[in-house]
């Protein structure tokens, strides 16, 4: 017995040396963690249960057939964060650099499957070239059985994508279809085709980070939905994203005790709006003045800094947050806000979780660039994820909601449930100035009166009440009151149902 229990030991051993020593000193060398060390930061200490440790490829071309090892590049299982089941794959660069080959993409499909079944969410971590390039069409199957899996599992499991190495060809396209991708600064980038592939087809010369860096994918592309410094910040960074996450589409969220009173004033938000309409300010501080705890989990916070995304508390309870930011283009709507807060209205209403609105928003962007670049449909695709999205919606308008963005960003036309506004809310088509320029065009050559024309439609717009005396405003509420009315009126909505007439899927605008 105690040699066949050696051998058990032996076999694990050596499954667990990957590619062998020189292959993990240069993966060290990189700044880079193992698959395996990986994993044992992101799970909770002596959780991890490891599948297919023994499996092996079946290649028989190129000289493949002694070219064996166990685990055959990427290292599956499950194990639990915070107490709570997730699965997991960690493709391991070591062995034929993460590539995936027939049986690798086998060992992926147990695991999306078996997250599917249980209704656990999937952590992918990358770090791979691509298809096994000796095993051909083979390869390209595999990837389509994983592929075929992200697209079943969306909207039921939350699917998380960390890459943290190299991240090519088809390695691409299943992080793109999970609801989530993160990346380490320096060592990680992800592209169809490579540096060398560009220069000999387009004859550009690009480096690996200028191709597909975070620094491209968390600001210019929006691939990537936030970065970190290295390899354990972005793992311990997933153990806090899993916390805000329900396990799948009719679970809660996690309820953390906290110790923040939901009935807590802020008498400082009382001064947060500047005297002049123009200035801008940080509505951030909003935010963090607003969740418990200050906790924000932000998502995508270098793109599209026009608009905020990310997730906090109420009462312990996870609540996705979107707001005009009027620091970055005065809050405005362009088409990467618009896209960035549609699909974030759209994982919120995947899986339950609350949408609370802060309104500051002068507007959509006007401009050829914007319209040429399809402005229409984008912003379409915000107002369209706020009109389908059937978890309670709380909206607050802190100073501008003017025109067609106000009907986007949740307003109560659109489904939002509970409609507050700041006194200092101005609710109009447009800004005093654009707005009398156009009604008294003619008076234009007369500064005095079109000074007294502009006044005439502020002291008749700019403010909340008219909205308010339609029902449109549910209330008017102090500033300092905000984290009170939002959590009080969480609460009310907590058994909120909607039935939305049968269909296939919706058609949003792509
Ligand atoms: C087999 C591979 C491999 C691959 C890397 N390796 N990629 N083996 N298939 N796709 C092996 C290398 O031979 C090497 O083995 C080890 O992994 C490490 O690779 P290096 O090149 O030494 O590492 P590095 O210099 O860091 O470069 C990493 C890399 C590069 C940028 C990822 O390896 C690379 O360009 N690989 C090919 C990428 C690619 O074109 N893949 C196919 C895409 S097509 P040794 O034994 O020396 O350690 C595709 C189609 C699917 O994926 C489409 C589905 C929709």
């Amino acid at each position: 017995m105690k040699e066949v229990l050696d051998e058990l030991d032996r076999r694990r051993e050596a499954a667990r040396m990957g590619g062998g020593q020189r292959r993990i000193d240069a993966q060290h060398g990189r700044g880079k963690l193992t698959a395996r060390e990986r994993i044992e930061i992101l799970l909770d200490e002596g959780s991890f249960e490891e599948f297919d440790m023994f499996v092996e490829h079946r290649c028989t071309d190129f000289g493949m057939e002694s070219q064996k090892i166990s685990g055959d590049g990427v290292v599956t299982g499950w194990g639990t964060v915070n107490g709570r089941t997730v699965f997991l794959f960690s493709k391991d660069f070591t062995v034929f650099g993460g590539s995936l080959s027939e049986t690798h993409a086998k060992k992926m499909v147990k695991i999306q499957d078996m997250a599917l079944k249980n209704r656990a969410p999937v952590i992918g971590l990358f770090d791979a070239g691509g298809a096994r390039i000796q095993e051909g069409v083979a390869a390209l199957a595999g990837y389509g059985e994983v592929f075929q899996r992200n697209v079943l599992a969306s909207g039921v499991i939350p699917q998380i994508s960390l890459i943290m190495g190299p991240c090519a060809g088809g390695d691409v396209y299943s992080p793109a279809m999970t609801d989530f991708i993160f990346m380490v600064r320096d060592t990680s980038y992800m592209y169809v085709t490579g540096p060398d592939v560009v220069k000999t087809v387009t004859n550009e010369t690009v480096t690996h980070e200028q191709l597909g860096g975070a620094s491209v994918h968390t600001v210019k592309s929006s691939i990537a939905d936030g970065a970190f410094e290295n390899d354990v910040d972005a793992l311990i960074e997933m153990r806090r994203l899993i916390d805000f996450l329900p396990s799948n589409n009719e679970a809660d969220a996690p309820e953390f005790d906290v110790y923040d009173d939901p009935d807590r004033l802020d008498m400082s938000l009382d001064r947060l709006i500047p005297d002049n309409p123009n200035k801008p300010y940080d509505m951030k501080e909003l935010i963090l003045k607003t969740v418990d705890e200050g906790d924000f989990f932000e998502i995508q916070a270098t793109h599209a800094k026009n608009i905020i995304t990310g997730f906090g508390r109420m009462e312990g309870r996870t609540v996705g947050f979107i707001a005009n930011q009027p620091m970055v283009l005065a809050g405005v709507l362009d088409s990467d806000a618009s896209r960035k807060a549609a699909r974030f209205v759209r994982f919120c209403d995947c899986f339950n979780i609350p949408i609370v609105t802060f309104v500051d928003v002068p507007g959509f962007l006007p401009g050829t660039a914007q319209e040429y670049g399809g402005l229409i449909k984008h912003g379409a695709k915000l107002l369209f994820a706020y009109s389908e999205a059937t978890v309670p919606k709380v909206t607050v308008i802190t100073r501008k909601a003017y025109g067609g963005a106000y009907d986007v960003m949740a307003s109560k036309h659109i489904g939002g449930d509970i409609n507050y506004a700041w006194p200092t809310a101005e609710i109009a088509v447009m800004g005093a100035k654009g707005a009398a320029e156009i009604l008294y065009r003619s008076e234009l050559g007369d500064p005095e009166r079109i000074a007294a024309r502009i006044k005439e439609y502020e002291t008749r717009f700019a403010n909340p009440f008219v909205a308010a005396e339609r029902g449109y405003i549910d209330e008017v509420i102090f500033p300092h009151s905000t984290r009170k009315r939002v959590s009080r009126a969480l609460k009310l909505l907590q058994n909120k149902h909607v039935e939305m007439p049968w269909k296939k899927h919706d058609n949003i605008p792509l």
